[in-house]
């Protein structure tokens, strides 16, 4: 399939809830100072990455992601807001991927790729200097899951939002600072997610994957407004690292 796959985040900033606004917060809360590493761990096309980075002169972004689609994008906008001497992107698994204990490490919605939330934890743990921060991002439940959210998301395992905070304790974290996506960024997150489809069949009616990729966005609103819309929460959560 051509454009849809490719393209299916183009009109999304982060691959995650996330609004300018509380992405200058989450930045400020970091309290980078110039020198500083952060390292992003699924870091997708490295929007979060690059705005901090670029916050803070002198400070140093790696990132890491196994899309080469988001690595390709997030290199070019390095290179064209004239960052790229002070961020390099990584084409890789992160789970096998070595860097330096960061004075400031990133994981936003890519617990999947350590097992969840614990495995995540854990690992980051390692990979932030003591002293330094972990901005996590991820995933619970805000209220009670409904069958088609569990049907959706089932498996994943998601607690509250004070579960979430209990296990960032319980790994020796201590919690900075805490914030959720709030509705208006998961409708724009996901509005925009099917937009990005819903435009490209507007311009490809005919093509032979058009049926498919309609099934696809269909099945997508549709599990989000009949489904986790309210159910699901995101928690941005800023914790030291002592
Ligand atoms: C929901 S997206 C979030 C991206 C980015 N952190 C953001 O907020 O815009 C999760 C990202 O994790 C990446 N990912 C998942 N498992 C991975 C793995 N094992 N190694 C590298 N990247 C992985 C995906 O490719 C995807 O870009």
């Amino acid at each position: 399939m051509t454009d849809p796959p490719q393209n299916g985040h183009a009109l999304l900033d982060f691959n995650s809830p996330l609004s300018d606004a509380k992405a200058h917060d989450l930045i400020s809360g970091l309290r980078l100072r110039s020198g500083d590493s952060v390292v992003d761990y699924g870091c997708g096309w490295a929007e979060l990455l690059l705005r901090a980075v670029g916050h803070v002169p002198g400070a140093r972004g790696l990132g890491v992601d196994s899309d080469e689609h988001a690595v390709t994008r997030g290199r070019a906008n390095a290179e064209a807001r004239g960052l790229a001497s002070r961020v390099a992107l990584d084409l890789a698994d992160v789970t096998t991927w070595a860097a330096e204990p960061a004075d400031v490490a990133i994981s936003i919605g890519a617990s999947h790729a350590w097992g969840g939330t614990e495995g995540t934890l854990e690992a980051m743990h390692a990979r932030v200097r003591p002293g330094g921060v972990l901005l996590l991002g991820d995933a619970f439940w805000e209220r009670p899951p409904g069958p088609r959210s569990l049907e959706i998301f089932g498996e994943e395992g998601f607690g509250t939002l004070a579960d979430l905070v209990d296990l960032a304790l319980a790994r020796g974290y201590r919690p900075l600072s805490l914030t959720t996506a709030t509705a208006d960024e998961w409708d724009a997150f996901e509005s925009r997610w099917c937009a990005a489809r819903e435009l490209w069949l507007l311009d490809h009616p005919d093509h032979p994957d058009a049926d498919e990729v309609r099934r696809v966005v269909d099945e997508h609103r549709d599990g989000w407004l009949k489904g986790y819309r309210g159910e699901l929460g995101f928690a941005y959560l800023t914790l030291a690292r002592p």
